[in-house]
């Protein structure tokens, strides 16, 4: 043990120990023949000197030669060769320590030197001596770390640890890591004699400072020289997210019109992040806004670019502020403010509210009453918002302003429902917007009924005609009166308004319908009672009060042919006999007499013609057509007979016509006793003469009283019509007396009244009217005419009636009076 120590002492020198070595090994070695020591540095050359084996082991050369001394290994290397001339031992191979033994120390190895006759063995070592032949190296020349620049102070990072195979002193001894800023290295024996090497984070890394860092691990040994191996560490910062975006603006403005369609960009926010990559990415979302806010604006999550996504309405809100968040992946965040200002368009429609409307208006409404009163609104705001509220032009209406957006329509006349019964009134608001927005209500007015108009006949008089002998109830026509009001305003009664009708209630005439105005004939009419009557017939509505109007009906009554002619002369006696005188010295066309008949109808009915119907003598008599003459129309001669018959038939012209006869006797004598004696069969004649003579003076006296009364009137009536003419002279119309042709006077008017004379006395007066008058008491007093016997009361009365009938009876037998006029 003490030799191995020894030999280790470095202060040997190599000579010298040596030497020392191989004596005190042969003292130990027994069982061999003898050993021998050699210790050599490593890696020495080819032939290079090992130890001189026959002086250390006591043989000399020429006994290596004689005993074949040989060297034996037992592996398969064999490092050092034997020179038997010279009894050294030399490198045979190059020895590498390293190769050898590794990290073993120290490091020999061993061979048998073998001699023959006789055998001796002897044992050789060799020990082999370490040199600083290696650097230390480390397992890649770069090392590439990522490390997080939040990572905290004191994190380690083990490195891998170089080597070196060389042992002692020329192992690695130290580690130094270059720069030293941020990090520290701290290196740990192992107990397996290796090294763990880490390195310690200092200095917090900052990307954004510094990227990228390159540090230089150095191991270095402690041979003479030093030799060192150096590994590159490449340090990469990975970013931390360590920076908040930053808004480019703190606050953003814009503006939008409403109602911009959706995805309008109303501006876009921006910001940066000082971070790489993923934590440099910014989002952009809406955060702490109202809920509407949220609705109507969307931020684009990467560009920021924020758009409508509602409907924008400026009436709601105008102005809206949206905090934009910009965050990035770490949850960094920062707020850029956003005013969105949204400007007004003319997007609200005015609108129009009737507050109050009646929509029935009295017609007798004043001018100025209100009808409706009405709220205009527009939402929107300056002059989109102001409006203006019209009505149509073409209505009796007006709108007027009273509080602001409040008008209130009044009517501007006077309204009449018959006319326009109802209005339709249109208001038209519109604003002052570009372009302007209107919009317009339509009202129905209705005007109501007022009872302001009475009923109306279609004409105020009707004049009707209704033939005589009527049956009752006989509908004669209908009345109607219209009235323009409405309802029971304009519901229509008709009422007779009573009054007399010669002493009979017009009632008893006729009645009228209430409801539907027919008028009936209530009795069988008379034309010889009455001729026409007027009444008033009044339509009257059911208004409140009720208004009404007067018609006056003229009822006319038609005359029939209902009576015959009556003979009023010669007059129809009993018993007595009347004879009128012809003298035998009469001429031809000598008035015998004239037959005077009346006819109570009228007109053509009335219209009498006379014919001869039967004659005692035919040749001798005639009777004038229509004028009833009998006159002689041949000489009288003494043959003829003194008593002559005539049968006169009267007949009027209506259709069937009537008639009467009459007889008319005549007495051809010259002389009353003659006549007598001829009559002598009439026992009373002498009485009927004294009664003819009273009667006839009777008459005269009449007729006279008459004929001075007509002329009394007729000259009050010249006078009047003379002074009337004077003022307005077309006012007296000629009458042109009517005379069917077949009757015209073609006879002179020898000793005879002309027609023209009996009629136009009654009819001068200026119409047919004064006909029924004259005519109409005297039709009164005829109904007994028809009997046989002969009233001279009554004939004063229908005397007296009638001027023309009078005239002609008095023209024959007295003066002719009114020829005189
Ligand atoms: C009012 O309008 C209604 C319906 O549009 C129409 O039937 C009526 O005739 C109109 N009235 C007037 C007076 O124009
Ligand atoms: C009808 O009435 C008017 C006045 O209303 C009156 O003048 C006239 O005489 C009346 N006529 C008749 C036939 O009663």
């Amino acid at each position: 043990t003490w030799c191995w120590l020894w030999l280790w002492s470095p202060s040997c020198s190599s000579r010298r120990w040596q030497a020392l070595v191989v004596i005190l090994c042969l003292l130990k070695l027994s069982s061999v023949s003898g050993q021998a020591r050699y210790s050599i540095p490593e890696e020495q050359a080819e032939g290079s000197f090992v130890g001189n084996i026959a002086r250390d082991l006591g043989l000399d050369v020429a006994r290596l030669i004689s005993g074949k001394a040989r060297i034996i290994t037992k592996g398969s290397r064999q490092y050092v060769d034997l020179n038997q001339d010279k009894g050294t031992l030399v490198i045979k191979e190059r020895i590498d320590r390293e190769e050898l033994c590794g990290k073993t120390t120290p490091c020999s190895f061993s061979f048998e030197v073998i001699l023959e006759n006789p055998i001796q063995l002897y044992r050789v070592t060799v020990e082999v001596i370490d040199i600083n032949d290696n650097s230390p190296s480390f397992p890649k020349d770069e090392i590439n770390l990522k490390i997080a620049e939040n990572a905290a102070s004191g994190t380690r990072f083990s490195l891998e640890s170089a080597d070196d195979p060389d042992v002692g002193i020329n192992d690695i001894q130290k580690y130094t890591l270059k720069p030293s800023d941020n990090f520290k290295l701290e290196v740990q024996s192992q107990p397996d004699g290796g090294r763990f090497i880490e390195m310690v984070l200092q200095t917090p890394l900052d990307r954004e400072k510094e990227e990228t860092h390159t540090l230089v691990l150095i191991a270095s040994d402690g041979g003479e020289p030093h030799r060192s191996g150096t590994v590159r560490i490449h340090i990469t910062v990975l970013d931390a997210n360590d920076n908040a975006p930053v808004c480019s603006q703190p606050v953003y403005k814009a503006d939008v019109k409403e109602n911009s369609p959706e995805g309008t960009v109303v501006t876009a926010v921006s910001a940066t992040d000082a971070d790489k990559g993923v934590n440099g990415e910014v989002t952009f979302s809406i955060a702490h806004v109202a809920k509407e806010a949220k609705q109507l604006f969307a931020v684009n999550v990467k560009t920021g670019e924020i758009k409508v996504t509602g409907k924008l309405d400026f009436e709601k809100s105008k102005t809206y502020q949206l905090n934009v968040q910009a965050s990035d992946h770490g949850g960094f965040t920062d707020t850029c403010k956003v005013i969105v200002q949204v400007i007004d368009e003319n997007d609200n429609i005015p609108t129009i509210q009737l507050m109050s409307f009646s929509n029935s208006i009295s017609e007798d409404s004043p001018p100025g009453t209100t009808i409706a009163v009405v709220n205009v609104d527009d939402e929107d705001s300056d002059g989109n918002g102001i409006v203006k509220c019209s009505i149509n032009s073409d209505v009796p209406f007006k709108i007027e302003s009273s509080l602001t957006g409040y008008y209130t329509i009044v009517t501007d006349n006077f309204l009449d429902r018959e006319s326009v019964p109802d209005y339709n009134i249109t208001i038209t608001v519109s604003d002052q917007g570009s372009p302007p927005l209107t919009s317009s209500k339509n009202i129905n007015v209705k005007v109501s009924d007022v009872n302001d108009n009475p009923p109306k006949f279609s004409q105020s008089e009707y004049s009707k005609t209704v033939p005589e002998n009527n049956s009752p109830g006989f509908s004669v026509f209908t009345l109607s009166a219209s009235d323009a009001d409405w309802g029971q305003n304009a519901r229509v009664s008709y009422f007779l308004e009573e009054k007399e009708i010669n002493g009979l209630a017009v009632s008893s005439l006729v009645s009228v319908n209430s409801e539907n105005g027919v008028v009936h004939a209530v009795r069988s009419l008379d034309y010889e009672q009455i001729k026409w009557f007027d009444f008033n017939v009044t339509a009257r509505d059911a208004g409140s009060p009720p208004l009404s109007s007067v018609a006056t009906v003229r009822i006319i009554v038609q005359d029939q042919n209902d009576n015959p002619p009556q003979v009023l002369y010669p007059v129809q006696t009993g018993g007595s006999m009347v004879a009128e005188m012809v003298p035998r010295s009469a001429d031809v066309g000598y008035l015998v007499t004239k037959v005077v008949a009346v006819d109570v109808d009228s007109g053509q009915n009335a219209w009498l013609s006379y014919k001869l119907q039967k004659a005692t003598d035919r040749a001798l008599f005639e009777v004038g057509s229509q004028n009833g003459e009998i006159r002689t129309i041949r000489q009288v001669s003494d043959k003829d007979a003194v008593k002559q018959r005539l049968s006169v038939i009267v007949e009027d012209n209506g259709q069937p016509s009537r008639s009467a006869t009459v007889i008319v006797n005549v007495a051809v004598a010259d002389s009353f006793p003659e006549v007598l004696s001829e009559f002598s069969d009439f026992p009373h004649d002498k009485e009927y003469n004294d009664n003819l003579t009273f009667y006839l003076v009777l008459a005269l006296a009449v007729v006279s009283f008459l004929f001075i009364t007509c002329l009394v009137v007729i000259i009050s009536v010249k006078m009047y019509r003379w002074r009337q003419s004077r003022i307005l002279y077309h006012s007296n119309l000629p009458v042109i007396p009517y005379y069917p042709p077949r009757y015209s006077d073609t006879l002179g008017t020898t000793g005879t009244l002309q027609h023209v004379y009996n009629y136009e006395v009654c009819r001068t007066t200026d119409s047919r009217k004064s006909d029924m008058k004259y005519m109409q008491p005297m039709s009164q007093s005829l109904v007994s005419v028809d009997g046989d016997g002969t009233d001279a009361q009554q004939l004063e009365k229908q005397l007296s009636g009638n001027c023309s009938q009078m005239s002609t009876l008095v023209s024959d037998k007295l003066i002719p009076c009114f020829s005189l006029l």
